[in-house]
C-alpha cells in the first residue's frame, strides 16, 4: 500500500504554514529576540490560574456537558453584552470550544462542502483558508490594500461574492495588520450583507485587544444577528493560549449543527480550563486593563520604530501586531525576514505568510516584553542601516 495515496487530495495539497521555516531555524539559534509569535508573553493572571487549581483539588476532574459547564455559558452571555452590547442566551445560543480555533473550523465544517465558496479576506489569520480547504469548499480571497488600511470595503466585498458565496469571514481585529472595523465602516459591509443567505463568521478573538476606539462587532446590527457566528476566546486577552478555550455564539439552529460535530469529534472542551474561565469572565477586567495598556505602550514604540527606520507602518489599532511595509528595501518578505534572522537575530514573519497580498510587508508582534522590543528595534535599525550602505 503506498500510504501517500491513502490522504486525500485537499489534506495533500495543502502547503505548509509558511511560518513554519523560521521556527526550525530559531530552535539552531541562541540569543534570537521573537517578535513572531503570536501569543501573549503574560502568564495567566494568578485569579484565573488558581481558580484551576482550586478545581482539580476538589476533583473536578470529569467531562462537562458537550456545550460546557451552563454556569460559564452564563458567565460569557454577561460579558459578550457588558463589553459589547451582544445578547446571546446560555442555554442554546453559546458553544464552548477547544480555542478560538475549534469554533472557525466547526462553522466552515457546517456550513460549507464542494461547490460553496468561502470569502476570506487577506491578510490574514492562516487557519480560515486550512480549514476551508479541508471541507473541500473553494476559499474566494479578497486582497485587502495598504491604502484601505486593510479593511474590508464594501466594493471589495460585493465584487467577490457570487451565487456560490455561503460564508464570509470577518477578521477584526485582524491578524496579522492590526486593522479593525469602526461602526460606520461595518455599516457598508452590513448593507452589501443584510438581504443575502450568506453567514458571517466574525472571528473577534482580539475584540478586547483596541487602542484608542471599541471594538464593534458586526453581530451588534440587528440585521445581522440571525446571520452571525461570533467567534470569541480566552487565548489573547487572558493570556490563555495553553488552556485551549474559547467559543462560538449564534442562532440556536447553527450552534446545535456545530454542536453535533463537537460532540463526535471533541465531546467537550477541557474542563479545568472552564473552572478557570469562570473566573476570567467574573474577575479578569482589570488584568485584562492592565496588559491593554502595556500593550499599547508597545505598540507606540515599535510603530514609531519602524517609522524611524523610513519604513512605512500605518496606525495598528488592535490586536498585538505591527505590518511595516519592506518595500522600500527593494527585498522580499521572505528575504528580509530570513537575512534579518540570520544576520541580526530577530525573528518575525513574512507578511506574504498570511495571503499573496501580505508580500512586501513583516508583521512584529508586540506581545514581548518592551526590553525586547527596544532591542529588536536596535536591531532591525542596524540592519537597515547596512542595507542602505
Ligand atoms: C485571528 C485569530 N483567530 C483565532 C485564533 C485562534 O486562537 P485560539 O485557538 O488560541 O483561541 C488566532 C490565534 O492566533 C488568531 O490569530
Amino acid at each position: 500500500m503506498i500510504l501517500e495515496d491513502m490522504i486525500l487530495d485537499n489534506v495533500k495539497n495543502m502547503p505548509p504554514s509558511g511560518i513554519r521555516k523560521y521556527f526550525d531555524l530559531i530552535n539552531e539559534m541562541e540569543d534570537v529576540i521573537s517578535l513572531g509569535v503570536g501569543e501573549p508573553d503574560f502568564v495567566t493572571p494568578w485569579n484565573i490560574r488558581e481558580a484551576g487549581i482550586y478545581s482539580l483539588e476538589e476533583g473536578h476532574t470529569h467531562y462537562s456537558s458537550n456545550a460546557g459547564f451552563i454556569e460559564l455559558r452564563h458567565e460569557i452571555s454577561k460579558y459578550l453584552y457588558r463589553k459589547f452590547n451582544l445578547t446571546y442566551n446560555p442555554t442554546d445560543e453559546i458553544l464552548v470550544t477547544v480555542g478560538g480555533s475549534e469554533g472557525i473550523d466547526l462553522a466552515l465544517r457546517a456550513l460549507t462542502g464542494p461547490g460553496d465558496e468561502v470569502i476570506i479576506p487577506e491578510p490574514s489569520f492562516v487557519a480560515y483558508k486550512g480549514c476551508t480547504a479541508f471541507t473541500g469548499a473553494t476559499a474566494k480571497v479578497i486582497n485587502l490594500r495598504a491604502e484601505d488600511e486593510f479593511k474590508l470595503t464594501p466594493k471589495l466585498l460585493e465584487e467577490a461574492i457570487t451565487p456560490k458565496t455561503k460564508v464570509v469571514i470577518v477578521p477584526f481585529p485582524n491578524n496579522p495588520t492590526g486593522a479593525i472595523m469602526t461602526r460606520d465602516e461595518l455599516q457598508g459591509i452590513v448593507e452589501v450583507l443584510k438581504d443575502k443567505d450568506i453567514i458571517v463568521i466574525s472571528d473577534e478573538i482580539y475584540a478586547e485587544l483596541c487602542y484608542g476606539k471599541e471594538h464593534v462587532s458586526i453581530a451588534s446590527f440587528p440585521e445581522m444577528k440571525e446571520k452571525t457566528l461570533v467567534i470569541n476566546g480566552f487565548s489573547k486577552a487572558y493570556a490563555m493560549t495553553g488552556w485551549r478555550l474559547g467559543y462560538i455564539c449564534g442562532h440556536p439552529i447553527l450552534i446545535e449543527a456545530m454542536k453535533k460535530i463537537h460532540q463526535y469529534a471533541i465531546m467537550c472542551s477541557p474542563t479545568t480550563a472552564q473552572y478557570a474561565a469562570i473566573e476570567a469572565m467574573k474577575n479578569g477586567d482589570n488584568s485584562v486593563e492592565e496588559m491593554v495598556k502595556e500593550y499599547n505602550r508597545r505598540r507606540r514604540v515599535l510603530v514609531d520604530g519602524f517609522r524611524k527606520m523610513g519604513l512605512d507602518c500605518f496606525e495598528p489599532l488592535g490586536a498585538f501586531y505591527v505590518f511595516p511595509c519592506i518595500k522600500s528595501t527593494g527585498m522580499t518578505s521572505d528575504e528580509f525576514c530570513e537575512k534579518l534572522l540570520r544576520d541580526q537575530k530577530v525573528l518575525t514573519v513574512p507578511g506574504n505568510a498570511f495571503g499573496d497580498c501580505g508580500e512586501g510587508f513583516i508583521r512584529a508582534c508586540y506581545a514581548s516584553s518592551m526590553d525586547n522590543i527596544i532591542e529588536a528595534l536596535r536591531r532591525i535599525s542596524l540592519f537597515i542601516d547596512k542595507i542602505n550602505k
